[in-house]
């Protein structure tokens, strides 16, 4: 009785396995596309929630859910599918039934958001340290995280920015800031090096010319008041004033006098 109970739990064993039923994570980005690996070659059908979305019968391709029409596609040589444009939506279980193999395969697949692109600002530049803050738009799902050549030094899950401070002796380093998602991962390189040390000497240039504008206002001014005023003073005098005294002589020396001494 005990060995027929046995003979039968390994009957049904030897069936599930022959059932071979592979598990598989599979991770999307939003408007991208994914491989779901067969191989199906002759006959079988995909399934996505209990829906047969598309059969292979013959070594042809029908679909059977309107929706898929442009989005899932089969590789006759491969025996792959594929579905792009992805949607949120479009995570779940799929399962490819290979009815002639007794193969099913089945994906778990989740849609993630594309992961938003690292941006990095300077702050804080002194001569042995530079602050370096990167951050992204929207961190649902988003892992942000500071390398120093292969080395992970800072991470953080879920936040809109990370900032570290690198002193002078890792400006020779290599830094990177990758923002990623389990579906995509995207990095921006810093050149600490000559980012923040072309920072340095860029405010020093900024001093530099700001004083050398104030220094060419101060001369422009010297000149003015030391040859333009009294320029077009001589020029007052000798043109406008000497005219005047010409047409005015009968009004007299004196008053003329007076006049140009108003004006000095
Ligand atoms: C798939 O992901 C789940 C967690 O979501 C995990 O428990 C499981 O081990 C993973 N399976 C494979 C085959 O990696
Ligand atoms: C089909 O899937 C297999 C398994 O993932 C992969 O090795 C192969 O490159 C795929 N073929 C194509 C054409 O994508
Ligand atoms: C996903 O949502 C869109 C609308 O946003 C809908 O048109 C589509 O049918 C949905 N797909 C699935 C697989 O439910
Ligand atoms: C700037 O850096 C210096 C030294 O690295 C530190 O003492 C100071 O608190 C920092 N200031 C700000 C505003 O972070
Ligand atoms: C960084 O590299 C430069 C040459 O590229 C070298 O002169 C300097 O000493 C290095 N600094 C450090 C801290 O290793």
């Amino acid at each position: 009785m005990e060995s027929r109970l046995s003979f039968i739990v390994l009957f049904i064993v030897m069936r599930i396995s022959a059932a071979e039923v592979v598990k598989k994570n599979l991770t999307g980005t939003v408007g991208g596309s994914v491989t779901l690996p067969g191989p199906l070659l002759e006959k079988g059908y995909i399934t996505f929630g209990g829906k047969i979305l598309a059969s292979v019968r013959q070594g042809e391709f029908y679909i059977d859910e309107e929706i898929y029409t442009h989005r899932l596609h089969w590789n006759k040589n491969s025996g792959n599918f594929s579905l792009t444009n992805l949607q949120r939506n479009d995570s779940g279980i799929y399962t490819l039934d290979n009815k002639g193999q007794r193969m099913i395969s089945s994906y778990k697949l989740t849609v993630y958001d594309a992961v938003p692109t690292p941006s990095v600002i300077k702050s804080n530049v002194s001569s042995n340290s530079c602050s370096l803050m990167c951050s992204v738009d929207g961190a649902e799902e988003t892992t942000l995280s500071w390398h120093r050549d292969e080395k992970i030094v800072k991470r953080i899950r879920s936040a809109v920015s990370l900032s570290l401070i690198v002193f002078r002796q890792d400006f020779n380093s290599s830094h990177r800031c990758v923002a990623t998602n389990p579906a995509q991962e995207k990095t921006l390189e810093v050149d600490v090096k000559t980012s923040c040390e072309h920072n340095n000497t860029e405010s020093r240039d900024g001093k530099d010319q700001r004083h050398h504008k104030i220094l060419i206002g101060i001369i422009i001014s010297i000149v003015c008041g030391v040859v333009l005023i009294p320029a077009v003073l001589i020029f007052k005098w000798n043109y406008v004033d000497q005219k005047k005294t010409t047409t005015r002589e009968t009004q007299g020396r004196i008053r003329g006098h007076e006049t140009r001494s108003r004006v000095y």
